[in-house]
């Protein structure tokens, strides 16, 4: 264990995710297991930079395990993308004492992690919290399965108006440039098709199998649009095309946004948040600087930044094959 450790700042940043604050609780109650003094900064980034510090104890943390959002509220900070942004930062974090930092989010976030280190020597360890699951290193990013339980069920609800009207959905969620939310709601949902972004499979592939449903007697359906998916038609681009080239289809477009990152956080949430909430803190007094902690096998795993953030993840094909066999 590092005995310089005194001092431990966390912030939020990026896109909120239902588990951060589970996530918080984990870091401070840690810090106060091993005594050590736990700093929360407001506005992720952006506070830093402003130096928006609270001390946090264990009770600051008191009943915060199941709320939705963050309560160390969370911003996607332009200043701290210039190095004069990143300096006031330091400059605030040398002033007040801080030995090291956790943060809490997605690339955006470890990608600002990586200039602050660099540029400052200051040791940071990040926790992987965004719905995406676009994160490598880890099986899971704490929020993205309260997301698919949210999206499941948002999309049971539009099933129930589209059976009642005989009416095909295109239904689009969020994930930016990966389809795990989309893949993975689909198939929980039984969406009749799949678009995402690892796969192009382009949108007469879709227009066949709508073909098909409909010479089958199907009467209604579920589209799942993954928001960053490259067929090179937004989604009502795509509702208007199936309207114009396939008839006895009536269409409507659900954008469900962003009712997908708020809520309580489910169980698998809480727990995952938890465990790498400690595991931060447990890297930080190893000694270990610019890793990320995740969760890989059910087993608490470090992986560097540059890792983390590389690429894409490979799709799940064996998924793909379910929905394939699922759907027919
Ligand atoms: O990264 C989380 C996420 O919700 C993405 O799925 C989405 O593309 C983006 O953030 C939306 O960001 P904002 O709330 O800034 O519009």
């Amino acid at each position: 264990m590092l005995e310089k450790m005194q001092k431990i700042g966390v912030l939020t940043s990026g896109g909120d995710a239902p588990g951060m604050n589970a996530a918080i609780r984990a870091v401070v109650r840690s810090c106060s297991f091993y005594n050590i003094e736990c700093i929360g900064i407001y506005r992720g980034y952006q506070g830093l930079i402003e130096g928006e510090f609270e001390v946090l104890t264990a009770r600051s943390v008191r009943n915060v395990i199941n709320k939705g959002g963050t309560f160390l509220k969370s911003a996607r900070s332009q200043e701290f993308r210039t190095k004069e942004g990143r300096a006031k930062a330091a400059t605030h974090l040398k002033k007040e004492g801080v030995d090291a930092l956790i943060v809490i989010g997605g690339d955006g976030t470890f990608t600002g992690a990586i200039y602050l280190e660099q540029e400052h020597g200051i040791p940071v360890v990040g926790i992987p919290g965004t719905i995406d699951n676009d994160i490598n290193g880890t099986d899971y990013t704490i929020g993205y399965d309260t997301a698919l339980n949210t999206v499941v069920d948002a999309i049971d609800k539009i099933r129930d108006t589209a059976s009642s009207h005989d009416r095909l959905f295109l239904v689009e969620v969020m994930g930016r440039d990966a389809g795990d939310i989309a893949l993975n709601a689909g198939v929980g949902a039984g969406a009749e098709e799949i678009l995402i972004p690892e796969e192009n499979m382009g949108v007469e592939k879709m227009m066949e199998s709508l073909e098909k449903s409909r010479k089958s007697g199907k009467t209604s359906s579920i589209i799942v649009v993954a928001e960053g998916e490259k067929s090179g038609k937004n989604i009502f681009e795509l509702a208007d095309y199936i309207g114009q080239n396939l008839e006895g289809y009536d269409i409507r477009v659900s954008v469900l946004g962003h009712i997908q990152r708020g809520g309580a956080p489910s169980c698998y949430d809480r727990v995952l948040a938890s465990k790498l909430g400690v595991g931060a803190v447990e890297a930080l007094l190893r000694g270990e600087n610019r890793v990320m902690v995740g969760i890989t096998h059910k087993v608490v795993t470090t992986v560097d930044f540059e890792t983390a953030i590389s690429g894409t993840r490979p799709l799940d094909k064996e998924l793909r094959r379910v929905l394939n066999i699922t759907t027919v």
